[in-house]
């Protein structure tokens, strides 16, 4: 830091509070005195690993994870209904807990894991192939939102009840009223799992 030089409390280390005019000056520093840490990132940019996918993207402090999902990184299967947490059409999971990227602040997203229904696809997981066979869509538009659900319900429980599964994805809503497939239908990928995993 230059001698009587006004720092902007933007290029704090985080590591000692020392303050920096330019976050090239704070980079300089942490490489010097702070080794084995991490490099911090510019205010407003954050790392996102999307599918396994590493994304470092700025972002403004009102966007939310929705908008960078969708509109930034151009994963369309994250849909949005309502915009305000009531339809889970949004659902994506972010470690490990399914979450409504349309109430998430992308900037409090900072290094998070996060699924979506591409990933889900990619990876081949069983839900897929039983969702098509039960024909637990109409539109569609509800559907990775159901998906990213139940994977995150049979990532923490293999071999859930009718009622649990019922439960798990009672915060996801179809206006095509497709609901009495969506059951059978995650039972049957679980099923798929299990067999999988006795193999
Ligand atoms: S769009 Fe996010 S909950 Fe409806
Ligand atoms: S299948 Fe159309 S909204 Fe669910």
């Amino acid at each position: 830091m230059k001698e009587g030089s006004k720092a902007t409390p933007l290029n704090l280390c985080p590591y000692c509070t020392a303050a920096f005019d330019t976050f090239e000056e704070l980079k300089t520093h942490v490489v010097s005195v702070h080794k084995t840490e991490p490099l911090p990132k510019p205010a407003g940019w954050i790392a996102l690993t999307v599918n396994g996918q590493v994304h470092e993207l700025k972002v403004e402090p009102e966007w939310t994870l929705y908008q960078v999902i969708h509109d930034r990184l151009g994963l369309m299967g994250v849909k949005m209904f309502c915009d305000r947490g009531a339809c889970g059409s949004c659902t994506v999971i972010m470690d490990g807990r399914p979450i409504l990227a349309c109430m998430s602040l992308a900037i409090e997203c900072d290094g998070k894991h996060i699924q979506t229904a591409e990933g889900i696809a990619e990876a081949k997981h069983p839900l897929v192939e039983s969702y098509i066979k039960h024909h637990t869509m109409q539109c569609g538009y509800c559907t990775p939102g159901f998906i990213t659900t139940a994977k995150a319900l049979l990532d923490r429980n293999p071999d859930p009840t009718v009622e649990e599964v019922m439960e798990a994805l009672g915060g996801n809503l179809c206006r095509c009223g497709t609901y009495p497939q969506h059951p059978k239908a995650v039972l049957e990928a679980a099923q798929t799992l299990r067999e999988e995993g006795s193999k």
